[in-house]
């Protein structure tokens, strides 16, 4: 496959799970992804086994609790590159499970900075090549608790509501620039995000499943778009 040949996609949290199997499809399709999270060794990792396959990926450290980090990256893709194809904000937290009035402001503070103000920044960072460029994807992953009560994770499921409601907002933003904003809200996913006890991993939806998800969104004819993807096990786990 070659549908992405000379685009540039850059995927958060690359370095393992649903953003290591989106990153490894963005490759087969001819993109040159670049790779970005904290841990450098398990982005390295990653690059490896896209090169393995002919695929072209660089690493980039990247910290969304970190403004300046989101710059630097941003700075770094436009000096190298000189524009963004796509952007899959796929990085996210979810941490432990315990009722809301249990949850210490630092946590609720971690994970509404990890997965709602990350996207934010990076979409401030990243747009504007977009816009200059009249076209991109962006594609953020929420999840089926943005869409469904959770009890014992109310701040994961407020972050992926908000989630949700900024990619509604932005992608009527970014429509008249020919830029296509989408949202991917998966079930469970086999990674090692959470512990579900009791639930057959094998059931589960699969990394790769997202990543089809995410090829799709993005080969999707440019006459128009698909705003949002619910998806579900076949086979409840
Ligand atoms: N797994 C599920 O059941 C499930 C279901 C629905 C939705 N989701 C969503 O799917 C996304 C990916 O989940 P996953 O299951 O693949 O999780 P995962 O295996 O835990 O991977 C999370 C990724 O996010 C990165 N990350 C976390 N904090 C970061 C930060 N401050 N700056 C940059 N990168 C950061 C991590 O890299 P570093 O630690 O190296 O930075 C890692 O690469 C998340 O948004 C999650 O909410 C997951």
């Amino acid at each position: 496959m070659s549908e992405l040949n000379g685009q540039v996609a850059v995927v958060t949290g690359a370095a393992r799970g649903i953003g290591e199997a989106i990153s490894r499809r963005l490759a087969a399709m001819g993109a040159t992804v670049v790779l970005a999270s904290r841990d450098l060794t398990q982005l390295d990792r990653v690059k490896l086994a896209i090169q393995s396959k002919g695929g072209v990926a660089e690493t980039a450290h990247l910290d969304l609790l970190d403004e300046r980090s989101v710059q630097h990256l941003a700075a770094s893709i436009k000096e190298r590159h000189h524009r963004c194809d796509i952007l899959v904000n796929n990085a996210g937290i979810g941490l432990s499970a315990r009722p809301l009035h249990e949850t210490s402001p630092a946590e609720w503070d971690m994970i509404m900075a990890t997965n709602l103000r990350g996207p934010y920044l990076m979409v401030r960072a990243l747009a504007p090549m977009m816009i200059a460029a009249g076209s991109g994807h962006i594609v953020n992953i929420s999840s089926l608790a943005g869409h469904n009560p959770l009890p014992n994770g109310a701040a994961y499921a407020a972050s992926k509501w908000g989630l949700n409601g900024l990619t509604y907002s932005l992608a009527e933003e970014l429509r008249p620039h020919n830029i296509r904003v989408s949202v991917i809200a998966p079930g469970s996913v086999n990674t090692g995000f959470s512990v579900s006890s009791g639930k057959d991993p094998g059931r589960k939806i699969q990394p790769d499943d997202v990543a089809h998800v995410v090829a799709m969104l993005v080969t999707q004819a440019p006459q128009s778009f698909v705003s949002e993807v619910l998806l579900r096990p076949t086979q409840k786990p």
